[in-house]
């Protein structure tokens, strides 16, 4: 099929509409969105569970009402691809993911993949063709929380999901395997679902900035510079379990006294290093009894910086302080690395365009890194990224106090339009 004619791909002659009624139903959607939690209290949205197949099926309904062709993948991500003028081969990949960690807000995530939707929505109510696809995604998992290693649904379509990972098991003894079989999905279908780049032109993604910098600087939206890299590695103390009555304190081998040890040697290290971040976020106990002296701790840390030498140099400076900690204590340890993300560097061609498309919008261009990981990061193996990050009250995230101004989606909704727009003139 030859390439469209020019005047099928130019815009119409009135302006878009207005972005104000597109960011507010983006808020309304995220409301909807986060009634559907595994907890009647609290949200928790993770990897195939009922609660993301009430996501996925609502998400997927507002994509085929916005007139896009729509399937879930093998892993469960929600796909929705909106076609181009004349039917032109190259194709936008955006979104974010739809999955959350436990007591989540209710935008991380689930912004990027809305805010891309009312993009969509704009253009067919504009009347407005483009020279290329846009294919929109809602990744099924970008936070791991269930199986303990994260981006399965972006680790899918760029073809780095390790089959290794469906023998994990979940902490009620599912495997990964058999949840991804239960919630409809097709796990030998599984390297098929990696998506052939051959015609891509990139992947944006919108996301809330997780930190303060942004509402520090009075700034709805920054330009994301590049995404830190990040190890999820798992710590194991193993000693010896005895009667908490009788056994007196220099002789014991108490599993839990070296992980609490370790716990404030890890932070204090982090904090004596620049940009540097470490994390101990679960410990699980055996036998996990008042009276008993703990016999096994493991715990989970996660390590994050820029610079992937500098992080590997902290996780080797954590794994030799946990062997010292435990021979000092006459306890064996145990280091497995569950997953490692190297630092990626934004692409400088699609970030620029999201820079013009900021000062277009009338703002002040901020660029700036992102501590937090996302599915960008991943999909950086097989097509060049960018990500706009919009602000959220006091950097809080991962909390449900995550919030939000109804303004600052308005504005990521008009850079991002404007951002397509400058990207459908260089074609
Ligand atoms: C995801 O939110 C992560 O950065 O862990
Ligand atoms: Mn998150
Ligand atoms: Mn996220």
């Amino acid at each position: 099929m030859s390439r469209p004619a020019r005047h099928d791909t130019a815009p119409p002659a009135g302006p878009p509409p207005p972005v104000e009624p597109y960011a507010a139903t983006v808020l309304e959607r995220c409301d909807r969105l986060a009634a559907f939690s595994e907890e009647p209290d609290r949200l928790t949205r993770r990897f195939a569970t009922h609660a993301l197949r009430e996501a996925n099926a609502t998400v997927l309904g507002w994509m085929s009402a916005a007139g896009m062709d729509v399937h879930q993948d093998a892993i469960g991500n929600v796909i929705g691809r909106r076609e181009a003028a004349g039917d032109a081969p190259a194709t936008l990949l955006m979104g974010s993911h739809l999955d959350t960690v436990a007591g989540a807000g209710r935008y991380d995530g689930m912004l990027g993949v809305l805010v891309a939707l009312a993009c969509v929505e704009r253009l067919r109510d504009w009347g407005r063709a483009l020279p290329f696809a846009v294919e929109l995604l809602g990744f099924a998992d970008e936070e791991g929380v269930r199986y303990g290693t994260a981006y399965l649904g972006s680790g899918v379509v760029a073809g780095t999901f390790d089959p290794a990972a469906l023998e994990r098991r979940d902490a009620e003894g599912v495997s990964m395997a058999a949840a991804i079989t239960a919630f409809g999905g097709d796990v030998a279908g599984l390297a098929a679902a990696r998506r052939d780049a051959g015609d891509l032109i990139g992947y944006c993604e919108v996301h809330i900035e997780q930190g303060p910098v942004l509402e520090a600087q009075g700034l709805p939206v920054g330009v994301v510079s590049g995404i830190a890299g990040q190890t999820r590695a798992e710590a194991a103390f193993e000693g010896v379990a005895g009667h908490a009555g009788t056994v007196p304190m220099r002789l014991r081998r108490d599993a839990l006294c070296a992980a609490a040890e370790w716990i404030g040697a890890a932070e204090a290290f982090a904090r004596g290093e620049t940009n540097l971040v470490a994390t101990v976020g679960q410990i699980a106990v055996e036998p996990g009894t008042s009276n008993v002296i703990p016999a096994r701790a493991t715990l989970t840390l996660d390590v994050r910086h820029l610079d992937d030498a500098a992080r590997d140099a902290a996780c080797n400076r954590l794994r030799e302080r946990a062997a010292a900690i435990a021979r000092a204590r006459d306890l064996t340890s145990g280091w497995t690395v569950v997953q490692e993300t190297p630092a990626v560097e934004c692409s400088p061609e699609l970030s620029g365009a999201l820079a013009e498309a900021v000062a277009e919008a009338g703002c002040h261009v901020m660029r700036l890194p992102s501590g937090a990981g996302h599915d960008a990061a991943v999909l950086s193996r097989i097509t060049p990224v960018a990500m706009l990050f919009v602000r959220c009250a006091k950097g809080i995230s991962h909390n449900p106090a995550e919030s939000v101004a109804v303004d600052d989606v308005a504005v990521a909704i008009d850079v991002v339009g404007r951002f397509l727009e400058l990207l459908a003139l260089s074609r």
